[in-house]
């Protein structure tokens, strides 16, 4: 059974592990939860049988008229069951007040995005690698 909460009770650096998958230099399990803390809004997936996080998403506000989400990401064994589309439905539920929903994306998940009445925009955007894990 996944449950969906947006607190961080009971969660720690043991139960939130596997993410930022495919990064040379991903963020450790401690400063994953900063960044959750860090963030205006999140959303965690919880497997409650496995007693772990299993998905995020994290969205930072000037908390007026603009929002931007910043991470989206269900563990791969996960993956394809809803989750995703659950984590992103709730954030969009948060935000639904915001002017402007924004997101940076591949490609490939356009048409993911799509389906929840996102539309296409330029981006422009610097990747500082030497900070990626937030060290
Ligand atoms: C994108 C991601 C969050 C989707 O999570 P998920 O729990 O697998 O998503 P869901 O099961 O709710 O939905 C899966 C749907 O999205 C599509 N989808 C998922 N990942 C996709 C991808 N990389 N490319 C294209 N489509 C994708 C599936 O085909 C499926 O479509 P359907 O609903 O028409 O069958 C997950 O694949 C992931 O964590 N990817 C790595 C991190 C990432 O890329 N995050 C997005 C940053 S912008």
């Amino acid at each position: 059974m996944i449950k969906y909460v947006n607190s961080i009770e009971n969660i720690n650096e043991d139960n939130i592990k596997g993410f930022f998958v495919g990064w040379a230099n991903p963020p450790s399990s401690k400063k994953h939860l900063e960044i959750l803390k860090g963030s205006t809004y999140f959303w965690l997936a919880v497997d409650e049988g496995k007693g772990k996080v299993v998905g995020f998403i994290t969205a930072i506000s000037d908390k007026i008229v603009s929002s931007y989400i910043t991470f989206l990401e269900v563990l791969p064994e996960y993956r394809n069951i809803g989750i995703g589309t659950e984590l992103f439905k709730r954030m969009k539920g948060t935000l639904e007040n915001y002017y402007m929903i924004d997101l940076i994306c591949d490609e490939k998940l356009v048409g993911f995005y799509r389906k929840f009445d996102m539309f296409k925009s330029q981006g422009m955007i610097i990747r500082n690698l030497k900070k990626q894990s937030g060290e």
